[in-house]
Order: structure tokens, then sequence, then C-alpha cells
């Protein structure tokens, strides 16, 4: 029996529009894949890739439609998948779950969700960058622990500092007294170790920052004069050229005695990396005013040892010392970095090994 030429055609008709329809639906949803930033992909049980998202295919600088069939891990230039892929795919469960992975220098939170495609099971993933997040994260992190730390540190600091000044006291008496020359040595000992140990919980102090800041307008070039001056007789015995570029700069609102603190550490910092190395030891101050930003630098340089890569991450924690135990107590930098910030400014270092180092102070003046 034949099929009446009408109906044939109706049905043709119908199909087409169904196609129509059918194309036009896999483009809305297509559309709606590649409006999603994070990277999306679909893979087989090879983990050949089914269906991608813009994102995805842009990360490998490729078109969506040229990368379908091929395994996923030779865009990332992989002979196989990566650990968290075998471990996501696994079929036992069919829950979505995600993992947390470093990739190529970035941080991916990658969630896989098991789903039926084409009549084989395949599986969606998710990547999504969240290396800012994480940063951001390790940032509050590290915040609460500095301020727990800080609170911690002024407890045991008060409580020290009390019989310290009795241990203290009580020597220097000790010491005018006795006449016997073995008693006066051990004595001395026991001064020197009890002043040390005072200046650490100074130290400690002004780190958890328990006295108000007194802010007072200051010029900045006096200041580095005046804290330089309280050092000198010590930078002529170690026989330290000290350069001073100071450009025309405002007077700031900031604590007089903070500030000098700030740079009297840089300048300790930078005699004991100079003391490291056996050359002509120079010390730069260098100021300046920017008017665009309306803020003050003040570079303080010098051509000491300078600090290895690994080292430079850690030079602003609080204890972070390279010094052996009476040369430094590791609070020099993050007492700095404190004071600097809660004027609303940045201290910034650059350092090249064997040639010295520059820490660059950034002061808003209003
Ligand atoms: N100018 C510099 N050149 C080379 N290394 C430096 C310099 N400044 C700081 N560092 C490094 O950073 C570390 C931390 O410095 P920071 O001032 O916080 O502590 P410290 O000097 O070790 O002890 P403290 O200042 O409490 O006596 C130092 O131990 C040193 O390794
Ligand atoms: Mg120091």
């Amino acid at each position: 029996m034949t099929v009446p030429e009408k109906d044939n055609e109706t049905e043709l008709k119908q199909q087409s529009l169904l196609f129509r329809q059918i194309f036009k639906s896999q483009k809305w949803w297509q559309n709606i894949i590649d409006a999603i930033t994070d990277y999306l992909f679909v893979i087989d049980q090879e983990y050949k890739i089914l269906r991608t998202n813009k994102a995805f295919a842009n990360l490998f600088d490729k078109d969506p439609a040229n990368i379908i069939m091929t395994p996923y891990y030779e865009l990332f230039d992989l002979t196989g998948p990566h650990e968290w892929a075998t471990l996501l795919i696994e079929k036992e469960s069919l829950q979505p779950k995600s993992v947390e992975r470093e990739i190529n220098g970035s941080t991916y939170l990658i969630s896989s969700y098991p789903i039926y495609f084409d009549e084989h099971d395949a599986t969606v993933y998710i990547m999504k960058d969240i290396t800012e997040t994480r940063r951001l994260k390790d940032q509050v992190y590290h915040l609460d622990k500095l301020s727990s730390l800080g609170t911690l540190t002024s407890g045991v600091a008060h409580e020290i500092n009390n019989p310290l000044t009795g241990i203290i006291g009580y020597t220097e008496m000790l010491l005018m007294k006795n006449k016997d020359d073995t008693h006066k040595k051990y004595l001395q000992n026991v001064y020197d170790s009890a002043i040390r140990c005072k200046k650490i919980v100074e130290n400690m102090l002004t780190f958890s920052r328990q006295h108000r800041a007194e802010k007072s307008i200051e010029k900045v070039n006096d200041l580095i004069n005046r804290t330089v001056e309280l050092h000198e007789y010590w930078l002529k015995s170690t026989n330290i050229k000290i350069i001073r570029d100071y450009g025309d700069v405002p007077g700031i609102s900031i604590d007089r005695q903070q500030f000098q603190q700030v740079i009297l550490n840089l300048l300790i910092n930078a005699e004991h990396a100079i003391s490291e190395r056996n050359v002509k030891g120079e010390i730069a101050f260098r100021t300046s005013y920017n008017e665009k930003t309306g803020s003050v630098n003040i570079i303080v340089s010098d051509n000491g040892s300078g600090i290895p890569p690994d080292v430079l991450a850690k030079i602003f924690d609080p204890f972070f010392t390279t010094k052996p135990v009476n040369k430094g107590t590791g609070l020099g930098l993050s007492i700095a970095h404190g004071i600097i910030a809660e004027q609303g400014g940045t201290i910034e270092v650059e350092s090249s090994m064997g040639k010295g180092t520059s820490f660059i102070i950034n002061l808003p003046c209003s």
C-alpha cells in the first residue's frame, strides 16, 4: 500500500519542525552551559570528553567542538587521568563528590556528578578556581592566629615583667657590693641575660601593642636622622656608611616612638645582614613624596647578604628569625609591619642574594 503523497509531506514537515525544536533546545542548553564561568566538562568511562563549556575549552585555547572525544587529560599534557579524576569517577557511590586540588599553581574545587548520558555512564566535572578565596581564607586564619597570639603574649609578658624587674634590681645591687671578681663575672652574666629577657618582654608588649598610639605631625626625614643618631656609635664601630637621599616630604601624623622603632629595626637588620658579608657596608635611606597618591615613600636599602627566596615569605611572621638565640627574637619585622599597617600604610621587601635588601614603606599623609 502506498502512503498518499500529502500525508508524507505533512510527516516530513512535522519531522523538520521537531528537528528544529531539538536543535533550538540543544543550542539553548549549550548557551546556558557556556554562560557558566566555572570549567565544566562531561566525560565517559574512558575519560573522553562528551560535552564541555566554553570556559573549559578556552582554558586550553580550543574550540569546544574540537575537543569532543579527546581524553580530557591530554589537554593537561598528561598521559593518564589525574588522581582526583579516578577518585571522583569511582562507581560505588553515585553521589556528587568534591575535592580541592592544586593544578598549575592555581587551587580548584573540583566537583563530580555521575549521570547517564547517551545510554552510557558519564561524569560531569565542574572545576571552580578558588585560588583567591583560599588566599583570603589563609589570610584570615593567619590574622586570627596573630590576634590570639597578641592576647597571649601580652598576658605572659606582663606576668614576666615584675619578677624580672626584681632580678635586675637585686643583681645590680649585688654587682655593686660584691668585691670577688669571679662572683662579679657570674653576676654580670645573670644581669646580661636578665636584660636580654627584658628586651624580649618589651618587644612582646610592643608586638601586642597594648599602649595607645600617640600621634603628632612629624617630619619623616628628621625622625630618620634622629634614629640613626641614636645608633651612631655602633655604626661608627662597624664602619658602615649611611647614605641619606631625602626628598621634600610633608609632615605626617604618626606616633614618633613607633615610627622610630620601625626604622631602628630596619637599621639593625641591615647591620646584621652587612656583617655577614665581607664588604664595605652601606645603608641608604631614601624618602620621597608622591603627590598623586598623597603618600610618603621611605626606602631602606643595604648591601648585605640578601634574603633567600624560601625565607622571604616568612620574614614578617612573629618569632621568625634566622639569627642565633642571643641576636634576634624574630619580632622586629612583625612589629614594624603591624605599626605601618595600623597607620594605613604598607611595607614591602625586595631582595637579591649576595647583593642586598630594600624595605619599601608607603605611608598615607592624611
Ligand atoms: N636587611 C635584611 N637583610 C637580610 N635578611 C634580613 C634583613 N631584614 C630581615 N632579614 C631576615 O628576616 C628575619 C626576621 O627579621 P626580624 O627583624 O623580624 O627578626 P630578627 O632581626 O631576626 O630579630 P629581632 O628583630 O626581633 O631582634 C631575620 O632573622 C633575617 O633572616
Ligand atoms: Mg630585626
